[in-house]
């Protein structure tokens, strides 16, 4: 664990703020900032926060509208911009969040130098692309924290239906954390089980791969269906952003699907895409000896596609 260790959140709403409040009942950082350009929204947010820390497990908790808050950070999580309406695809955000990803980045650089930044505004993938080749920061540094919180949600559908502890259930989501991810069903486990062969209470297979689309277009669309009932999608990210923080500042070398700009992984370069990740203090590194069957790589291919042709759009 780094000592003193210092996590910055950018971006004060709903996502920022809840960033913090699992990072504050975590005890994931000895010292959490909040930033934001709203002064008086951000201070009341910290002060809430601060009015429960009798309650947490050790950390503190500042901010404000300067971006000196964020002095000596190890692990800077931005969630600042623009946030999905009801309806609209994250890609929809790119040109919007890439201005704000981009100058917020190099105003955090100037005081945070050795920091660790994990990407969260959306369409994260994207911002990563823009913010690694606009920072100079090697592809470890600068990371989205992308399909990990897709992973947790489908680990979570399967886990309820199967009757099993999410924790036994290995499934990721990899590729972009929109539209074009997908499940990577050639590995899917339950326990030592592959998920078509984890039977029902009758004794039968409990899945069939029907089904299994059927999940994987589930777990997809999720954030509308969140999105569509009450504006934005908050605590499962938060929750998600900070165990990457974890994983950073603990030093741990825990396996997450997190998104950094990836080169000669499968033939893929120079694009952002959640695949596993070795996440340590030094930041995330691709397990390139991951396994993808013909299909998957087709796919993971395409998102990368997919990916680099909005990338390129906001570059000229
Ligand atoms: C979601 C947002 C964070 O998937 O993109 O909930």
């Amino acid at each position: 664990m780094i000592e003193n260790s210092k996590l910055t959140v950018i971006g004060a709403g709903a996502v920022g703020s809840s960033v913090a409040y699992a990072a504050l009942i975590r005890g994931a950082a000895r010292h959490v900032a909040l930033y934001d350009i709203d002064a008086a929204k951000t201070e009341a947010e910290v002060l809430d926060l601060a009015h429960g820390t009798l309650f947490t497990p050790g950390s503190d908790i500042v901010g404000g509208a300067d971006i000196s808050v964020a002095e000596g950070s190890h692990v800077v999580v931005i969630t600042a911009g623009a946030k999905q309406k009801p309806g609209q695809t994250r890609i929809e955000l790119a040109a919007t969040n890439a201005r704000i990803v981009r100058d917020i980045m190099q105003r955090t650089l100037e005081v945070a130098p050795d920091a660790i930044f994990v990407i969260v505004s959306n369409p994260c993938d994207v911002l990563t692309m823009l913010a690694h080749e606009g920072s100079g920061l090697p592809a470890e540094r600068v990371f989205a924290s992308g399909t990990l919180l897709d992973s947790s949600r489908l680990r979570w559908e399967l886990s309820r239906r199967a009757g099993v502890a999410a924790s036994a259930v290995h499934a990721q989501i990899v590729g972009e954390h929109g539209d074009t991810e997908f499940p990577l069903w050639s590995a899917a486990r339950i326990n030592a089980v592959p998920i078509l062969d984890w039977a029902g209470p009758d004794g039968a297979p409990l899945f069939t791969r029907e089904e299994l689309d059927r999940i994987a277009v589930d777990v997809r669309d999720a954030a509308y269906t969140v999105i569509q009932g009450k504006g934005a999608t908050n605590y499962a990210i938060g929750l998600s952003s900070v165990r990457i923080v974890e994983a950073i500042l603990g030093d741990e070398s825990a396996v997450l699907n997190v998104a950094p700009v990836l080169s000669d992984f499968h033939g893929i370069d120079g694009v952002a895409l959640s695949v596993p990740c070795l996440v340590d203090s030094a930041g995330a590194r691709p397990i390139r000896e991951t396994p993808f069957d013909d299909g998957e790589l087709e796919r993971l291919r395409a998102s990368a596609a997919a990916l680099e042709k909005v990338a390129a759009g906001l570059r000229d």
